[in-house]
């Protein structure tokens, strides 16, 4: 694709398309072309919170933090700890609201990344259990530890392959309550085809697919980006990793 930016006659040219540089349809380009760049220089690699690693785009963990204030859930599972980071993001929302806790899951969690999520000040709400989020034994003690919660959500982020998220889907999708999400994070890798780093494969190979699949499938659940809270700007649609991503459970 190419890209042409002219600050004087304020143009931006995307293949044969050109826009106002200063349009929504502008920023919308330019901001795909940063998430593609972004992706390879790790962008989402410089970030932690409270002082544990976390590997997020910025504006994906505070969509997420709006829909946590408005859902209020009593359990939030997460498959994918790597460092802990979303753990303990989601461990300090649920502090915050004063309600919820957090029970995530990941095939290998080191040791150091253990050591400093077991001496955290949130761990008493992170439930960690080791072992691959679709091993029937796993998904058997996350629904133990769901008990009677009215309200769960879920957060998808360990092997982003199509196949193992569709697994994923078919295992934790039961447990998402009504109005509640289950988050296929990371689609965004089928738009990384040509980038340094990329896989042709992921064209088709990606969590976004498997999501979309799933809805195709499956009555009761869509995909449904969360409205915006807040918005004063003409603009619309997450600046995302993760498109297709929101799967609403609405039946
Ligand atoms: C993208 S990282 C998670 C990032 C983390 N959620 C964050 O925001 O900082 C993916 C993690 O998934 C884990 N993983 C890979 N395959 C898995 C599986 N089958 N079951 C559970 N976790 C898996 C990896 O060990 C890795 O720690």
């Amino acid at each position: 694709m190419q890209y042409s930016i002219n600050t004087v006659t304020r143009k931006i040219s995307v293949g044969e398309k050109e826009f106002d540089l200063f349009s929504d349809e502008a920023f919308r380009a330019l901001s795909d072309l940063w998430l593609t760049v972004g992706w390879n220089q790790k962008y989402t690699y410089t970030f932690s919170w409270f002082d544990v690693p976390m590997i997020q785009l910025p504006e994906d963990v505070l969509r997420y933090q709006e829909v946590v204030f408005r859902l209020k859930p009593d359990v939030i599972i997460e498959t994918g700890i790597a460092h802990g980071g979303s753990a303990v993001f989601s461990a300090s929302l649920c502090k915050l609201i004063g309600k919820g806790r957090v029970v995530a899951v990941d095939i290998d969690i080191r040791r150091h990344n253990l050591e400093r999520l077991e001496a955290h000040p949130l761990k008493p709400l992170m439930t960690l259990i080791e072992g691959s989020s679709t091993a029937p034994e796993i998904v058997n003690q996350v629904r133990a530890e769901i008990g009677d919660a009215e309200t769960v959500l879920v957060v998808l982020d360990s092997d982003h392959s199509y196949a193992h998220v569709t697994r994923e889907l078919e295992a934790y999708a039961p447990m998402v309550t009504l109005g509640s999400y289950i988050i296929s994070t990371d689609g965004y890798m089928r738009y990384l085809t040509e980038a340094p780093r990329g896989l042709p494969g992921w064209k088709q190979d990606n969590p976004a697919n498997a999501a979309v699949d799933f809805v195709f499938k499956h009555d009761g659940f869509v995909i449904e980006e969360p409205a915006w809270n807040f918005n004063e700007s003409s603009l619309h649609g997450n600046i995302t990793h993760w498109p297709d991503a929101w799967i609403k459970r609405v039946g």
